[in-house]
């Protein structure tokens, strides 16, 4: 089975880095295909370039968030979801191009922030319907996710958003390619305004609780941690100097 990876991005200054570090854990995957999805109006050529470098089997996309749900200034970060119209675009595009009767695989919503352990891919590789694990850093705990027992989902652990049908993180599933694209050929990523409820927009629509696999086996491990990037100020600020000095590092040098 493909591992069709979706990658919302966006361009800010660390970007570079955030995708390469997602880069090196796709290279030793056998059999994954990339979805990587602008937040742009037009396609870059860092992406582009990127992409095109990189050996990676995939496929570039882009669409910009309109601005209703864009979050405003002085609005709360929490109060918009991020990355929805580009995973979404991400799924239509496989259920466009992809035969789900020829091509058997998973889907996974991988943020280009998060830091993964390249073993997730081949354990995801093999659910069959919807498979969930522990993601480090989540649910305002040491780590957060399903609790599970003989092969079933038995409860869930999370100190923050306890109260989500489907309390974990973008991160804890993959779907069957079969269940979006044949069983539930309309479900999408809904833009709830209620913070933490965009991976219950999608699961609600496709699964129940008791349905969930338990992978990583039987949600032992963690292999994925919902890590951010800090920005780094300095860099910004003297760079800032430099070029009303009329001397910033040189352009040619892409970061
Ligand atoms: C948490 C979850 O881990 C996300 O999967 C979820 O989308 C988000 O909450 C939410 O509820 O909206 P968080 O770390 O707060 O994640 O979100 P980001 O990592 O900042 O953004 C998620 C993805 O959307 C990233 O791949 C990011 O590159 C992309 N994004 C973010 C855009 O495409 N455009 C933006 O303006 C912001
Ligand atoms: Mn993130």
């Amino acid at each position: 089975p493909t591992v069709f990876v979706i990658t919302p991005t966006f361009k800010r200054f660390v970007q570079k880095a955030e995708l390469t570090r997602v880069y090196q854990a796709l290279k030793p995957v056998k059999n994954l295909h990339w979805i990587v999805v602008e937040d742009a109006v037009n396609k870059t050529d860092l992406v582009a370039n990127f992409l095109k470098t990189s050996g990676l089997k995939y496929t570039h996309l882009n669409v910009r968030t309109p601005d209703i749900l864009r979050r405003h200034r002085n609005e709360l970060r929490r109060m918009k979801p991020r990355g929805v119209v580009q995973r979404n675009l991400g799924i239509q595009w496989l259920r466009e191009n992809i035969n789900p009767h020829k091509v058997s695989g998973v889907i996974y919503f991988a943020d280009d922030d998060n830091t993964y352990d390249s073993k997730i891919f081949d354990e995801m590789r093999w659910i069959q319907r919807v498979g969930v694990w522990p993601v480090a850093f989540t649910g305002a705990v040491r780590w957060a996710g399903p609790l599970c027992k003989n092969g079933k989902v038995v409860g869930f652990h999370a100190k923050w958003g306890r109260f989500r049908p489907f309390p974990i993180d973008m991160a804890a599933f993959a779907v069957n390619l079969k269940k979006l694209l044949i069983d539930f050929p309309n479900a999408t990523f809904v833009a709830v305004e209620q913070p933490g409820m965009l991976e219950s927009s999608l699961l609600s629509q496709i699964t129940k609780v008791e349905e969930l696999e338990p992978v990583t086996p039987n949600c032992s491990k963690v292999y994925v941690w919902h890590t951010r990037t800090e920005t780094p100020k300095d860099s910004i600020l003297g760079e800032r100097q430099l070029i009303k000095k009329g001397m910033p590092s040189d352009k040619s040098i892409e970061t």
